[in-house]
This record gives C-alpha cells, structure tokens and sequence, in this order.
C-alpha cells in the first residue's frame, strides 16, 4: 500500500469524539487527582426502570434469536397506539420501524435522504457530525438571542435563501422538541409556521420528540409536528425511544414513525432496507421489555412501583422539580438562562460575566468549560459543541453558553439507584419536597464560580 494514500475517507476524517465522550474522560481526569466535580455535562437518564419493564426484560433473556427488521409486530403496535393516544390521530404499526436507539435511525436517514440540511442553531451534538458524515451541507437556523430555541419566519427565510444562494439543496429539516440542549418546547404556532415552511418548500421534516413526554406543562405534551402535519402532505417523520422517559439509554430501542403518504411509505422501505444491510435488528430482550414500556395510557397499577402511566408522570414531576431548582440558582447567580419548559437541559449564559472572564483569559464557551471544570470541580458542556460560534458575539452570548444536564443528580450510585429510586419517584408525583444533595453541591459550585468572578 502506498503509505502517501489516505486511508479514511474526507468526510469521516471529519468525525472526532463526541464532546459528551471528551468531557466525561475531562471529569474522570480531574477527579483521579483528587479533585472533586459535580458533572453536569451527561444527559443520561438515571431513574430506575420501571418494575414490570425490568421484570420483562429479565424474562426475556433468553431470546436469542434476531427479530423482524422492522421490530416486534407487538411492540409496533403499543408504540402506534400509544402515540395516537398522545397526538388523538391514527397511527398504525406499519408506520412504525423499531431499531436500537434513534440515533442510527437518524444517521440513516441524513444518509439517504436527498439534498442538503437545515438545522436550528444550537442543536445536539450528534446532528451535525451526522450530516457530514453523509457528505451533506449544513446550515444553521438562528435562534432567538434569548431562549436559543424559537424561530422566527424570517430566520427561516434567511436559512433557506442563504443555502440556495450558495448552491445548496435544501430538502431536510430537524426541529427538537423539547430541546437538547435549550430545554426549551416549540408552541402550537411554531410548529405550524415550521411545518408550513417545510411544505411550501418541499423539505422533509424530521422531528425528534424524544423528550416529548417530558413536558413541565402537560398540554405540551401533545403539541407535536408529527401530529400537526398529520393527513396533508405527509412529509414528517418523528423519531422517539426509550432513552429519556424510560432511563433505558443503554438497551438501546428507538422508533421512527413515518406519514401514511406514499412519501412516507418510500421512505419506510428504503430505512427498512437500509436497517437490514446494517444493524438487522434492534435486541430482542430490550424489545420484548419495550412493549411494557410503551403499554396504553391507562394502565392498572403494578403491584409494586408504579404503573406506567404513573412512572411517565412521575419521571416528569421529578425532572421538572430538579430542573426548575437549578433554573432558579443560576438566575439567583446573574446569569441569563431562559426558564426551561421540558427535558432535563438548562443552557445558560455568562455573558454577564463577560469581562471578568475576559480579564482571566476565558473568551469562548470550551474555554469556559474548561475553567469551570478545574477551577470550580463542576462539568458543562460548552455551547459550541451544539454549533454555537465561539468568536465573541456579544448578542446572544452563543460563546459563553454552557449545557447543563441534571440527569445526574439523583443518585450517587448504581444502588442508591434502585433503594432510593422509586421512592423519591413517588414523593415526587405526590407534591413533597424531596431533597437531593448532588443538585445541591451543584448550586453551591456554581455559586463558588461566580462568587470568584465577581472578585476578579
Ligand atoms: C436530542 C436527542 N436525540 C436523540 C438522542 C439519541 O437517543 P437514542 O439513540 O438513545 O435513542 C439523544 C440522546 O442523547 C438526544 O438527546
């Protein structure tokens, strides 16, 4: 071979490790010196699964044998009625492809669909590195200044006209909602603006909605593109899994459900082809838990933990209790953060802080990132790895904006995971006030940050 050769191809050269991979090894490096840090940088659900999901899986260990391709007629069927519950319109299993986890989904569909993309600035991490792996264009949506989530027609335009004018083909869209990493929740009049913009300019839709159960406001819940544009041109596919609500990331199911249209239909059938050619099939114990997982709105009582229903409710009471807690530091602290709507995501701004960082040397949000992590022993991911530019901005503070999970702040162990798990889950739903000492070592770090500035 001649060693002058390439021996990856231009556009995966492109690819590095995530940020959530590069500041997880960070975290384990600080803290292998001594050091303590309060990650808030993993958006990894930690609630323990729900009793009969668990049980389920558990039984089901044995099936060893690969499943249909586009996964268990069972689980299609609990997945398509449970979102036709959700979205009050119909949803049939044949709409449905099973596959582990959204994310190859996702990639897949980047891969195959044809012509370039547009995706609201910030957006998760994996998005764009997807795109260019699909040898595609990208280009950035922007955003309020305030919240980084609400699009405006114009913004739209904007996007769509710059692409055409640099010799693009703009023919995909991704919408997120609720938002990683905004946690912020398009409105009704959103999604319409949003789905008739895709409309007019003939762009497939993709709506990533796995974090539409956690909604702090309950009529969120079913405010949906999927389910707006629902029985007219039929070009919005939804993404979904079990992931979030379910804090089961590592068995890896998610769905993709796809309109009834015969747009709908081909693309069905080229992501079945696809599946097949190259993940086969989604885990056969995880799919036979997931139709637990995915059991109807109204669920009898377990006899022990919570019926599903009231797990989904629970996970949100608790999410929205931890989050809302934080929301409230940072504004206490004088950092601009729009108060969050859903998931478990809080994205913040120092901007107020802007020239005591200046004076220390931290002018983007890695560099603040970094900072916080060794000086103040609490991890965040920075808003350029969600496509925020780092040069300074000023507007905005896109280059001093951090991600914040709290996911993480429950449990400090895999068994306090499953002693304490269901019963902080049920004085969640029940209204108490449930303490959580990781949430508070967080406050009290990034109360320790900013004091630091202020004395600068
Ligand atoms: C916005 C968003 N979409 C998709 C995913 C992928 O989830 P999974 O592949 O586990 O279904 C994640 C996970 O962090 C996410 O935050």
């Amino acid at each position: 071979m001649d060693a002058s050769q390439p021996v990856i191809t231009a556009s995966a050269a492109k690819l590095h490790l995530s940020p959530t991979l590069q500041i997880n090894e960070h975290v384990h490096r600080v803290r292998a010196s001594g050091k303590k840090v309060v990650h808030l940088g993993f958006g990894e659900a930690t609630f323990p699964i729900q009793v009969a999901v668990l049980k389920a899986h558990r039984d089901a260990s044995n099936s060893t044998s690969y499943m249909p391709v586009a996964g268990i007629l069972e689980l299609r069927e609990r997945i398509a009625a449970y979102q036709s519950g959700r979205l009050g319109i119909p949803v049939h299993a044949d709409q449905v492809i099973v596959a582990p986890g959204s994310k190859p989904l996702l990639f897949a569909l980047f891969d195959f669909l044809d012509g370039d993309v547009l995706l609201p600035r910030p957006s998760w991490v994996s998005y764009e590195p997807q795109v260019a792996n699909a040898g595609k264009r990208l280009f950035w949506i922007e955003t309020d200044k305030h919240d980084r989530h609400t699009l405006t027609e114009a913004a739209l335009d904007r996007a769509y006209s710059s692409a055409v004018d640099a010799g693009a083909r703009p023919r995909i869209m991704l919408i997120n909602s609720p938002s990683n990493p905004t946690g912020q929740v398009f409105s009704k009049e959103q999604i319409s603006l949003i789905v008739e913009f895709c409309r007019k300019h003939y762009i497939i839709l993709i709506s990533d909605e796995i974090y539409s159960d956690i909604c702090f406001d309950a009529d969120d819940v079913k405010v949906s593109a999927f389910g707006s544009a629902y029985g007219n041109d039929g070009t919005v596919i939804m993404t979904g899994g079990l992931s979030k609500t379910y804090s089961a990331g590592g068995w890896r199911i998610g769905y993709a459900i796809f309109p009834s249209s015969s747009v709908g239909k081909s693309i069905r059938q080229t992501t079945l082809a696809y599946a097949s050619e190259c993940w086969s099939a989604a885990s056969a114990p995880a799919q036979m838990a997931s139709i637990k997982a995915f059991s109807s709105i109204h669920t009898t009582a377990e006899p022990i933990g919570l019926a599903m229903d009231e797990y989904r409710e629970a996970v949100t009471c608790l999410h929205r209790m931890c989050t809302m807690r934080l929301y409230h530091a940072l504004k206490n602290c004088g950092l601009a953060v729009a108060e969050p709507k859903g998931s478990f995501y809080l994205y913040p701004s120092f901007h107020p802080y802007e020239s005591q960082l200046k004076s220390i040397g931290v002018a983007t949000s890695s560099e603040l990132s970094t900072w916080l992590i060794e000086e103040c022993g609490l991890a965040a991911l920075p808003g350029s790895a969600f496509g925020e530019k780092d040069e300074c901005e000023h507007s905005g503070g896109g280059n001093l904006r951090l991600r914040m999970a709290t996911s993480s702040l429950y449990f400090s162990s895999e068994e306090e995971r499953y002693s304490m798990g269901y019963a902080l889950l049920k004085s969640a739903v029940a209204g108490e006030e449930v303490p959580l000492p990781l949430l508070d070592e967080a406050i009290a770090a990034i109360q320790a940050a900013v004091k630091m500035l202020k004395a600068v």
